[in-house]
């Protein structure tokens, strides 16, 4: 028997199910279908694709256009997860925009999105909830405001920080989140965050505390070997299982094989 998709309301009621949310990253068909198969239930068609695919120094470069083609291809893997797509940069800088924005990424099969911000996107948070638009939240560590930032820095020492992220995860959730990625957060505010919130938090370098986690798919596999986050532990290594089977290739070729 097949099992329903999941929904942004079902991950919404993660909390009340006592169920922990299992997020990673997927850019394209295969490991889409594989991470679908692998029960993985929330696939982010993030804009980290612009570090660990195309090649640009930060998320700042991603235009909309290429996060809606690898939707596109996420989506064709007709997954049991729900496919979450990113708003890239300046594309939701007023509540029109971003409401316009979502629409095409949600044409393309994106079942939510996701943007950065909190008290700071109220009114493009707002104006998605009343255009029945699923929202995931992201706060802490912004990677779309990382050279105002000077870096990827944990968020959440000070206690002006503190503050401010309370408030920011306190509006992500008025404004009608279903889930909010909390992203280099210190670990105790993360806990705080947690308990605070109805909704999940989904942490990514903020400590065990969070209701689930998120991954760069390719942090986890070990397919971008020469830059890895300290928080992400890989589980494989295909990065190595490619360049093995390449050198194999290139010495059978030379040897005469086909
Ligand atoms: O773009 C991305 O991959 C993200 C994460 C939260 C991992 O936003």
């Amino acid at each position: 028997m097949e099992l329903p998709k999941i929904t942004p309301d079902f991950i919404r009621a993660a909390k009340s199910r006592q169920e922990r949310v299992a997020a990673l990253t997927a850019y394209d068909y295969p490991t889409a279908r594989l991470l679908d198969e692998g029960g993985v239930p929330v696939l982010l068609v993030g804009d980290s694709v612009g570090m660990v695919v195309l090649g640009y120094p930060d998320t700042t470069e991603v235009k909309l256009e290429e996060i809606r083609h690898h939707v596109a291809a996420v989506a064709r893997a007709k997954t049991r997860a729900l496919v979450v797509a990113d708003l890239s940069f300046h594309t939701y800088e007023t509540p029109e925009s971003a409401v316009a924005n979502s629409r095409v990424l949600l044409a393309a099969g994106a079942q939510a999105i996701k943007l950065e911000g909190g008290v700071a996107v109220l009114p493009e948070l707002r104006a998605l909830q009343a255009a029945g638009i699923p929202v995931m939240g992201h706060i802490g560590m912004l990677p779309q405001s990382v050279k105002e930032e000077g870096g990827y820095k944990i968020k959440g020492r000070s206690e002006e920080q503190k503050a401010q992220l309370r408030a920011d995860a306190r509006a992500v959730e008025e404004a009608g989140a279903f889930a909010v990625v909390l992203e280099l957060v210190e670990p105790e505010l993360a806990r705080e965050i947690t308990g605070m919130l109805s909704i999940p938090t989904i942490g990514i370098g903020s400590g065990p505390h969070c209701y689930g986690q998120i991954l760069v798919t390719h942090d986890l596999v070990g397919y971008f070997p020469w830059f890895r986050p300290k928080f992400a532990v890989p589980k494989a290594d295909v990065g190595l299982a490619i360049r093995g089977a390449a050198e194999a290739y290139v010495r059978e070729v030379a040897e005469g094989g086909k």
